[in-house]
């Protein structure tokens, strides 16, 4: 199995051809920076989420999550510091009117990082440097800082104005106090939510990666001020491996490579233990679902990348095919946020310590924030391969985030009564798993097929079936095939997917 190095490009090219991922509303040219899924990336990112959901709330005691709304009290982004302070530089070009991102504009040209470099310094090196417009070649404008929340107006009333929201998280810190009365919280507890963000992006850029509208799945996790340090769940995954990269090793330059959870605490790597645990858990949560291991890497912000609210943020990065880029950020974001809302909304926050009876004011020390999009390009950049030997791309993605599980082939397309028997088969499997009924072409023409987007099982009816009530599964990732009654086909299909190898669980008939 080859593994080629798809650029970003070709990958969304795969995405267009196979129905994950259209440009938006293409037939007017589409609009920079919003994107479509079609009706295999809907499953797969419904897939994504739900597995997130499901790992990090439902299974969890002390998660709850929320669903809040998109456009909310403006006074929200003035308390958090969005409406003041949520800008990137701009510069507009003298001639054409381009506008570019002044950052990206140093990194591209002199490939040094920017994260964090302040406005005055970003027009000496523009200036110094002589950068000119990437389209036209004029000169650019002094840089000027532009915010990127969408503004609008709620309701007929003009200049009343409202944002759409840029991050999820400060609808968390708005509720904060219902949910943990409501759901009887207690210290330490998460609050989670999944939902749309928007951010005006100058460059919206690398397909999924820089979108205008995007999805967050974002985590607030709340500990008492003074217990910060007591997580209970740390051995879980002190043994836990990481590829570590601290502010100080890139100070350094000096990669120490992967070391354990318990590593990173014993040398202080990582401040707190809560941290650590959901750095590990973010990590594993991936490797879990199939990604590989060694495309990811924590790498910790140096001092002038922190955002104003961050005592302390690692990226879990991955090794896009345009280099290692923050897939998700963990900060600590201390009791900046909830402060702020007091402050601004005037309503007390505080929660009651029985112990010491007293107010306390609950710390995150841990805020995981992922982006849907992000995530569903990095499952299908570790899925994706090329199969030699079957001249065919298979997409190897886990069968718990493929967008269909199990197609079902008639061998024959000609023959009403192997039709029938099929059709029979696919309306008892869907009523559990996505599936799909595919009689077009040749059966070679329909395994390639279904290997290409994915279908981790299928399911073929044949001749033999009509006399004895048998089928053929075949494997995805091996070509495997075993005969089954059609009987025992659920359970036979519930352990394959579960992870139990194929060959064991009915009678062998090789590898096609
Ligand atoms: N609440 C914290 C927060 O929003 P962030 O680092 O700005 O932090 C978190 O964003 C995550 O959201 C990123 O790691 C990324 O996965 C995703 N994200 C942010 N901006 C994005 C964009 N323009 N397009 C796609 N995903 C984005």
């Amino acid at each position: 199995m080859e593994k080629p190095k798809l650029t970003i490009d070709e990958m969304a090219v795969f995405c267009k051809r196979k129905g994950f991922v259209y440009p938006s509303a293409e037939i007017y040219g589409g609009i920079a920076g919003f994107y479509d899924f079609g009706h295999l990336g809907v499953e797969l990112k419904n897939n994504i989420k739900k597995e997130w959901w499901k790992t990090f709330v439902q299974q969890r005691d002390d998660v709850v999550g929320i669903d809040g709304s998109i456009i909310t009290n403006p006074n929200v982004w003035k308390a958090s510091g969005h409406v003041d302070g949520f800008t990137d530089v701009i510069v507009d070009c003298k001639k054409c009117g381009s506008r570019f991102r002044g950052d990206t504009l140093i990194e591209d040209k002199l490939k040094i990082p920017t994260a964090g470099m302040p406005l005055d310094e970003i027009a000496e090196k523009l200036k110094g440097h002589r950068i000119k417009c990437q389209k036209c070649g004029s000169e650019l404008s002094e840089p000027k800082k532009f915010n990127l929340m969408f503004s609008t107006n709620v309701g007929p009333v003009q200049g009343s104005v409202a944002y759409l929201r840029p991050e999820t998280a400060q609808i968390i810190f708005a509720d904060f106090k219902l949910v943990q009365e409501n759901a009887r919280l207690k210290l330490p507890f998460g609050i989670a939510q999944i939902g749309k963000s928007f951010r005006n992006e100058i460059s919206p850029r690398e397909f999924l990666f820089r979108m205008r509208e995007f999805e967050q799945m974002e985590l607030e996790y709340f500990v008492h001020p003074e217990k910060q340090d007591e997580c209970i769940f740390i051995e879980e995954v002190s043994d836990y491996e990481l590829n570590v990269l601290s502010a100080e090793m890139q100070k350094n330059k000096k990669n120490m490579g992967k070391l354990t959870i318990r590593q990173c605490l014993s040398k202080k790597i990582i401040r707190t233990k809560w941290h650590a645990y959901w750095l590990a858990s973010m990590h594993k949560w991936f490797v879990e679902l199939g990604a590989n291991p060694e495309h990811f890497r924590i790498r910790q912000h140096v001092k002038d990348e922190l955002s104003h609210y961050a005592l302390d943020t690692w990226d879990l990065e991955y090794e896009f095919p345009f280099g290692w880029r923050e897939l998700q950020g963990l900060s600590n974001r201390t009791d900046f946020d909830l402060k702020q809302h007091m402050e601004h909304s005037k309503a007390d926050l505080s929660l009651f310590d029985e112990e010491s009876k007293k107010k306390i004011l609950p710390h995150v020390i841990c805020e995981p924030s992922q982006g849907v999009e992000r995530a569903f390009l990095v499952f299908l950049f570790d899925a994706y391969s090329y199969d030699k030997a079957r001249e065919n791309v298979v997409l190897r993605l886990h069968p718990k985030l493929a967008p269909v599980k199990i197609g079902i082939f008639p061998l024959v397309s000609n023959k009403a009564d192997v039709v029938k028997k099929a059709r029979g088969v696919y309306d008892e499997l869907k009523q559990r798993w996505a599936c799909t009924f595919d009689l077009s072409g040749s059966i070679g023409r329909r395994y390639a097929r279904a290997d290409e987007t994915g279908i981790y099982a299928t399911v073929t009816i044949d001749f033999e079936s009509l006399e004895d009530d048998s089928v053929t599964i075949r494997s995805r990732d091996t070509t495997e095939q075993i005969r089954v009654k059609i009987s025992e086909l659920k359970d036979v299909l519930t352990k394959f997917m579960e992870g139990e190898k194929l060959g064991k669980l009915g009678k062998s008939v090789g590898v096609k």
